[in-house]
This record gives C-alpha cells, sequence and structure tokens, in this order.
C-alpha cells in the first residue's frame, strides 16, 4: 500500500517509528506536512497539491497532528476525506479531542468518569464555582494545553483569581478542575489501536511538579490497567471517534478519572517504557482498515 504519514518532521520520533514499521511490513511509505499543503475545490472535484504537484495513488494517511497545527491538519485531513481516501483519524475527531471542554462534555454525557471541572467566562464566577468542585486547591488548565505547558495548580484564591483573570484578559479559554491530590503527581497513561489496549504505563512527576507529563520531565514505567480502567478506556475513545488515542487516568479515591484523550498519542515514551512495536501495531491496523474502506467504496460506485 501507499501510506502517508501527515507530519511536521520527518525526524521526529513517533514518524521515524511509523515509517520504519509500515517499511518493515512493505509498504511505500511518504510524509506529507500538511503545514505545505495545497487545497483546491472545483465543484464536487478535489485535489491535494503538495510540492508543486497533485498528490495521488494514495491508499491511506496516518495523521499525525501537533496541537500549534491543529486547523491546517484538520482541513487537509478533510481534503483526503473529500477525496475518498482512508484516514486514520477523522478531521471532527481531531478537532473534538483538541478542546479539552468539548471533550469533557461528551465524555460525561456519556458516563466516563471525569474530575469536576468547569469552564469559566468570567472571573466573577470563580469564587462560588471553586466552592461547587469542592474548594482549594484546584487546577487551572488551557482548553489547548499540551505536555502540561498550560496547568497550573492554584493553593488559593487569589492566585487562582490572578491566573484566570490574565487567561480571561488574553482571551484564552480555560477550565478549571478539582486537584485529584491522592493521585500524587502520578497518572496512568493508555495506548489504543482499534478498540484495544495494546499498551500502558505509570508516569511519575519530577519532585517538586504535580504534572505526570514526560515532556515535563517525569518517568514512567510499564504498570497493567484494572479492568474497570480497560471499559473506561475503551469507552472514552470511542465517544471521542478514535482509532488511535492516548488516554490519561487519574486514580482518585473515587475510582479512575479520565483527565485526557489524546488524539495524537506520543509513541516515544510508551515504546521505550514497554518495549512494545505500538507503531507496528498502527500500521496493521491500518492496512485492515484501509482493505475494507476500499472494498466498501468499490461496493457503493457499482
Ligand atoms: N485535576 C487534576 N488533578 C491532579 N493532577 C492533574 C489534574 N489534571 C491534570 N493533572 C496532572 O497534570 C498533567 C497534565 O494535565 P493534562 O490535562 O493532561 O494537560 P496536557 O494536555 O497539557 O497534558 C496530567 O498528566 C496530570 O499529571
Ligand atoms: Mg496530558
Amino acid at each position: 500500500m501507499r501510506m502517508i504519514v501527515l507530519s511536521r518532521g520527518i525526524g521526529l520520533y513517533s514518524t521515524q517509528s511509523l515509517l520504519r514499521a509500515g517499511y518493515r511490513r512493505g509498504h511505500e511509505m511518504d510524509v506529507v506536512d500538511h503545514f505545505h499543503c495545497s487545497l483546491l475545490l472545483e465543484g464536487k472535484k478535489r485535489t491535494l497539491v503538495y510540492q508543486g504537484s497533485p498528490l495521488s495513488g494514495v491508499d491511506a494517511v496516518i495523521p499525525r497532528i501537533g496541537a500549534s497545527v491543529t486547523f491546517e491538519g484538520a482541513s487537509v485531513i478533510r481534503q483526503f476525506e473529500g477525496l475518498s481516501v482512508y484516514t486514520l483519524m477523522r478531521s471532527d475527531a481531531l478537532l473534538r479531542a483538541r478542546d479539552k471542554w468539548r471533550s469533557l462534555q461528551l465524555l460525561a454525557a456519556a458516563g466516563v468518569p471525569v474530575p469536576r471541572t468547569f469552564y469559566l467566562s468570567r472571573t466573577e464566577d470563580l469564587h462560588v464555582m471553586i466552592e461547587r468542585i469542592g474548594g482549594l486547591p484546584v487546577v487551572i488548565k488551557l482548553l489547548e494545553s499540551t505536555h502540561g505547558a498550560g496547568v497550573i495548580l492554584a493553593d488559593r484564591l487569589d492566585t487562582a483569581k490572578s491566573v484566570v483573570e490574565a487567561f480571561i484578559r488574553t482571551k484564552q479559554r480555560l477550565i478549571v478542575q478539582e486537584f485529584i491530590e491522592e493521585s500524587k503527581g502520578a497518572d496512568v497513561r493508555a495506548l489504543i489501536v482499534g478498540g484495544q489496549i495494546v499498551a500502558s504505563m505509570k508516569r511519575q512527576a519530577m519532585e517538586g511538579d504535580f504534572r505526570s507529563n514526560l515532556h515535563r520531565g517525569a518517568t514512567a514505567v510499564p504498570e497493567p490497567l484494572t479492568e474497570e480502567e480497560e471499559k473506561i478506556v475503551r469507552r472514552a475513545t470511542r465517544i471521542m471517534g478514535l482509532a488511535v488515542a492516548g488516554v490519561d487516568i487519574l486514580r482518585s479515591k473515587d475510582g479512575p478519572l479520565v483527565i485526557e484523550v489524546n488524539a495524537s498519542p506520543g509513541l516515544e515514551g510508551i515504546e521505550t517504557t514497554t518495549g512494545i512495536d505500538i507503531a507496528g501495531k498502527i500500521i496493521e491496523y491500518v492496512e485492515r482498515s484501509a482493505r475494507k474502506f476500499a472494498s466498501y467504496n468499490q461496493h457503493r460506485k457499482k
């Protein structure tokens, strides 16, 4: 098959890992930078121009879209959808996953346990909302945070107020969440491919931090999920409409809580921690799904 990895950097670990896995299984692999695609609409006809020529003959697209280029990425994925090319992630699923509030609304509505959270558009409501979620400390998050970079722990009301004020003033949307103290700076990351949980690990924040992102210096060890956690992870991924996802869970005194479903989960940390060839499992899944997709399309055309 001819597979395209949509990625901004051929040198990135996850991109390399997918390319290697694809070559190993005999596929023709290419990297396309979604930031440098030109898209053409002519009535129902669509064209995607990359490096000066129309891209054709693609059997499957594997999007790896970074948070800073979500909209460009979604637009390119949508163009492939219009071209009836199989893509591992749908554009609407990407957009849904990149908004923390929208994701939590959907997950909570579907009965997936999530921390008590509120969306705030004016500082005046902060006080009463904090009381509703059980008091201080609280975690304040930018809706589009990644790698823990927009996640702040506030243990005083005046700190929370200042942070919220600054975010609102600079037109950044935010949520405020109950702090799950008993998780002690640890969370569990599960990697799911085509409905199957293929790997899981426990990440522990660096001394003096509560954020367990590997980009923040956290350490990781393999960690099995409980049956309840497995159920929750599978359900969360299904609700978000993702085939591949990294689901983050906090172990609270009231049971597991989903804090995030990552649409383009990094492969480096989890592959090196668990020794599992996740890229290989992704490629196998793409093969199966792209084949099904193609035969379905053929039947439809007849
Ligand atoms: N409500 C919370 N209580 C305790 N720790 C949290 C909470 N929310 C996030 N964290 C910690 O902060 C990290 C980053 O938060 P997350 O919501 O995943 O944002 P990002 O998308 O930036 O990774 C999590 O992995 C977790 O370790
Ligand atoms: Mg996270």
